[in-house]
């Protein structure tokens, strides 16, 4: 079965106007992909519409994924075919705190057809165990557990926690939205870690990183790196692509597609 994720011609509209215009992208099994580009270009809503938000309307084009078009797929069953979305912007849920989070949603991926909820259930010290476990390893004070999700967190303690999630959850194919916007040095540095570590304890994992600035780049080693520019994909290279709009920003490559 193809672990890529291969997008075909995808273009995507908003509220009756085209952000997306035909964007074709492949995140191979087992790599790191960077996409970069300006705001606006559209890069949370590639993110969102592979995820299934209902507010993306796709007009045309595929996302295969696991022998699938993910694109006719509810969001929950792409979830459970290995797909995950680190947000740009966490959402709170009042009421309902990071552990008992946490523990649904990895039930929802062990729940199996015709068989008791209760037979499938990650047993509850496993869970404990596993929580403290990938707590400590990002840094996340025990008491996060047992607060509201996101209530109150701060910009920095949302992206961690959307990493403790990517951890527990072990997606085969991770998408990271802005991960590094928010963070301090030594924050970015933690949830950098907690990626590598995910990434080397599964290694046929795919990951979809965005972001606009080289500098996370610099913690999770890209082996591609796109570049997404007015909803279409204008260049694709190398971690050395990062370093040359970081230096040169993206006008030159504007000017380039403006020309071409
Ligand atoms: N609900 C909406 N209504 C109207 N326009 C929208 C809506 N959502 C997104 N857009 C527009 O779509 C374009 C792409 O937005 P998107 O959030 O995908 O950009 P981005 O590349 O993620 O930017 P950033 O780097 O700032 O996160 C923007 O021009 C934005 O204003
Ligand atoms: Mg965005």
């Amino acid at each position: 079965m193809n672990s890529d994720l291969v997008i075909k011609d995808l273009h995507v509209s908003v509220e009756e106007k085209e952000i997306l215009k035909g964007v074709n992208l492949t995140v191979r099994a087992g790599t790191i992909h960077a996409i970069m580009g300006p705001n606006g270009s559209g890069k949370s809503t590639l993110a969102y519409t592979l995820m299934g938000h209902p507010g993306y309307t796709v007009t045309s084009g595929e996302a295969w994924y696991r022998g699938q078009n993910i694109l006719e797929l509810e969001p929950d069953e792409r979830s459970k075919l290995g797909l995950f979305l680190a947000f740009q912007y966490p959402v709170a849920i009042p009421g309902v705190t990071v552990a008992n989070f946490l523990r649904a949603a990895i039930n929802a991926h062990r729940a199996e057809e015709g068989k008791d909820p209760k037979e499938t259930a990650i047993p509850m010290a496993q869970f404990r165990k596993q929580l403290r476990e990938q707590m400590t390893a990002l840094g996340i004070d025990e008491s996060f557990a047992r607060r509201y999700l996101n209530e109150g967190f701060s910009g920095g303690e949302k992206k961690r926690i959307e990493i403790l999630q990517m951890a527990m959850l072990e997606p085969s194919m991770a998408i990271m939205d802005e991960t590094d916007s928010g963070l301090d040095i030594d924050a970015l540095k933690i949830v950098a870690q907690g990626v590598n570590t995910l990434y080397e304890r599964h290694p046929e994992m795919g990951v979809l990183v965005i972001t606009h600035y080289q500098r996370l780049l610099n913690y999770i080693k890209p082996h591609f790196v796109s570049v997404l520019m007015d909803g279409r994909i204008v260049r694709e290279g190398g971690p050395e692509l990062a370093l040359e709009l970081e230096e040169k920003g993206y006008d030159f490559l504007r000017e380039e597609v403006a020309s071409a």
